[in-house]
């Protein structure tokens, strides 16, 4: 496991995803990111104290190529295990990969695979306090605790504890690991707008399915979504 650490970087994912010779566990740390990547193309924009890191997970060829469509939903219940060791918080899941608390956003996860290498992208406020910006929409740990944590061992925790997850998921056990992700399920019974193609359709989400889909109810029907853009409808 090597780690690399930058006070600046434009993308902890885009130097692992360039990087020739990666190994699994090898971890890209910055302080500050200029262009950060977010998932379907956005850019993500972070304040001067939020966890910012990558890591990689190798495939392994012992597990079918379709049951990492599970590595977000994975790595998000991974994640809020982890904070739930430093702060028993209440977090949520949001399918299909990122983290709430107190219905704003704490963390997001871009997984991305190149050759045979997933990288593995957090972007988790810690200790952010200038989000001003984005306060109705974003939270850190120290604005809702008031402390200031070690990001080095926040993040050396959630990777730590990212692989001992996966060797449990790799041993069979994703029935248990989903039946806890349901019980943060952040969208259940909301009504949402699910955008997928051209498409637009409005129903209330139920619970994440054993493939990793998400079941919403849309009038009389009930349909599974891997997909798409989801929205939370304005109330
Ligand atoms: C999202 O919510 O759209 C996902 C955001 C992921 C951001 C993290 S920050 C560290 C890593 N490097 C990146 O460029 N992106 C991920």
């Amino acid at each position: 496991m090597k780690v690399y650490k930058f006070e600046e970087i434009d993308s902890t994912n885009k130097f692992l995803r360039e990087k020739e010779d990666v190994s699994e566990k090898d971890l890209v740390i910055a302080k500050v990111q200029t262009n950060g990547r977010g998932r379907r193309g956005n850019k993500w924009v972070s304040t001067e104290g939020a966890a910012l890191f990558s890591f990689v997970l190798k495939h392994d060829m012992e597990i079918p190529e379709d049951e990492y469509m599970k590595l977000p939903l994975l790595v998000g219940y991974s994640l809020l295990y982890t904070l739930k060791k430093i702060e028993d918080l209440d977090f949520k899941f949001k399918w299909t990969n990122d983290l709430f608390l107190d219905d704003k956003k704490i963390s997001g996860i871009l997984v991305e695979k190149i050759k045979d290498n997933y990288i593995i992208g957090i972007g988790l406020n810690v200790n952010n306090e200038n989000l001003e910006e984005a306060k109705n929409i974003a939270i850190s740990l120290k604005e809702k605790t008031g402390k200031k944590y070690d990001l080095d061992k926040v993040i050396m925790s959630i990777v730590e504890d990212f692989f001992i997850n996966f060797k449990a998921f790799k041993s069979g056990e994703w029935k248990e690991i989903l039946e806890k992700i349901n019980k943060v399920n952040y969208l259940y019974g909301k009504r949402i707008n699910i955008v997928s193609f051209d498409k637009e359709e409005s129903g209330i989400a139920g619970d994440i399915l054993e493939n990793g889909m998400l079941e919403v109810f849309v009038g009389n029907e009930i349909k599974a979504y891997n997909i798409g853009t989801i929205h939370i409808s304005k109330k």
